[in-house]
């Protein structure tokens, strides 16, 4: 799958079939298991040799993929790219059903900052894991019931005259439950079809852990086929180019790390965000010795890949006057004085050049000082491990929408430019 559009079309499939941070890590896992990486578990010893890949995830949410570099010295380091799993959205609260009216609406708490606005009136599905228990482990089963199984509703605009003019303002408690259905439909009812759908005997079930998402698959759009269209681009789609890279990538004297983690919507510090031991516990175990960990990290290189504000053309006073990254017009590298991003003038020149060794350009992002940046995993990776990076991704519009958009042109661009990092044995001057 060298081509463009073979590239596309898997993310296509990636992004419709991912509804979850845990759903797209099982699929990366099948992605990494064909390409012929080995799993291994942080319970057991690993026995890896230069040039074996492996992956490991953390909670099913997180992954952590690399292949050994061939190089014996520490002075080769390790070639990173880091990606977040999940997407801000909904969650089902337990003992979420609510009763009235002749409907039954479900209670969710908000993950992250979503677009409330663009849940509504969507016929939206639920995703998510069962945890049953066998004996005395508690396991986690994946479900994805697929389909319209509830709903948002917006009120008519004669009970919310100045919804056009005033604004659509929303109560997260108050209107946020989706409909599920009349006054007889329960959330048991919800869980005994996942239960169904996955395959496992309803009464194994001890808790349903349920996310709302779009079913709605991701498809190119446009006129001109240039606009990718679909849920959860940020990040998945970078999580996807940083695991295509890897696969693609020959081994080299640098270990080349991905590492994809959860929890970056809501701060990062949990057991397996960018804010845990996950990776620094995993370099470590693959460099063998502490002083041989220290001494690899001096010499690593990260990349942060993390969806870019690409310049929308009704806001376009929004960003700087010379920084307007556009759609299709090549990765963007993402600078910040006050350093919510890891880009140095160093760094940056590095990934321009991964870019244009790729055969592409690239583009700039800088705030307005008068507005808030955002900001990624790259400066808490970087901290934490002491590695030089620059935070980069592709431009996107609707952010933190139920329904992002992208360009099509610019994934191929970013698999290659992150293939070039990973294969690179460049060193910044420390
Ligand atoms: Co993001």
């Amino acid at each position: 799958m060298n081509d463009e559009k073979g590239y596309l079309d898997d993310l296509l499939r990636f992004l419709s079939s991912s509804p979850t941070a845990a759903h797209a890590v099982a699929k990366v896992s099948d992605s990494l298991l064909a390409a012929g990486f080995r799993r291994v578990d942080e319970r057991e010893a690993w026995d890896l040799v230069p040039g074996d890949g492996f992956f490991v995830t953390r909670s099913a949410s997180s992954l952590i993929a690399g292949r050994l570099g061939t190089g014996r010295e520490e002075k080769h380091g390790f070639r990173i790219v880091g990606a977040h799993t999940d997407s801000p959205g909904l969650r089902v609260k337990p003992q979420p059903q609510r009763r009235g009216e002749g409907l039954t609406r479900l209670g969710v708490e908000v993950y992250g900052s979503p677009i409330l606005a663009t849940w509504f009136d969507r016929d939206l599905s639920a995703a998510g894991y069962l945890v049953v228990r066998e004996d005395d482990r508690y396991i986690r089963i994946l479900f994805d019931l697929g389909g319209p199984l509830c709903r948002i509703a917006t009120p008519a605009l004669h009970i919310h005259r100045e919804m056009n003019t005033k604004g659509f303002k929303i109560n997260p408690e108050k209107h946020l439950p989706p409909i599920l259905g009349g006054p007889e439909a329960g959330y048991e009812d919800l869980v005994e079809m996942a239960a169904d759908r996955a395959g496992v005997d309803g009464s194994r079930v001890v808790l349903a852990h349920a996310e709302l998402y779009d079913p709605q698959p991701a498809t190119v759009g446009g006129l001109d086929g240039s606009l990718l269209l679909g849920g959860r681009i940020d990040n998945l789609a970078m999580c996807h180019a940083a695991v295509k890279a890897l696969e693609a990538s020959e081994s080299a004297t640098s270990s080349q790390i991905i590492c994809l983690f959860d929890s970056e919507e809501v701060g990062s510090r949990t057991l397996n965000g960018a804010d845990s031991t996950f990776l620094q516990t995993v370099l470590e175990r693959i460099a063998g010795s502490r002083e041989s960990l220290l001494r690899s990290l001096s010499s690593s290189l990260l990349v942060s890949a993390d969806g870019a504000h690409a310049v929308h053309p009704a806001y376009a006073d929004k960003h700087d006057p010379q920084s307007r990254p556009v759609l299709n017009g090549g990765p963007v590298i993402k600078i910040n004085a006050k350093q919510r991003y890891i880009s140095s003038a160093s760094t940056t020149a590095y990934f321009k050049d991964c870019v244009e060794r790729a055969g592409f350009s690239c583009q700039y992002f800088v705030s307005r000082n008068d507005l808030r940046c955002g900001t990624t995993i790259g400066p808490l990776t970087a901290s934490r491990l002491g590695v030089p990076g620059v935070d980069a991704g592709n431009p996107m519009i609707s952010m933190h929408s139920i329904r992002e958009m992208a360009g099509t042109s610019d994934h191929g661009a970013m698999i290659g430019a992150l293939r070039e990092h990973l294969g690179s044995g460049a060193t910044i001057e420390p």
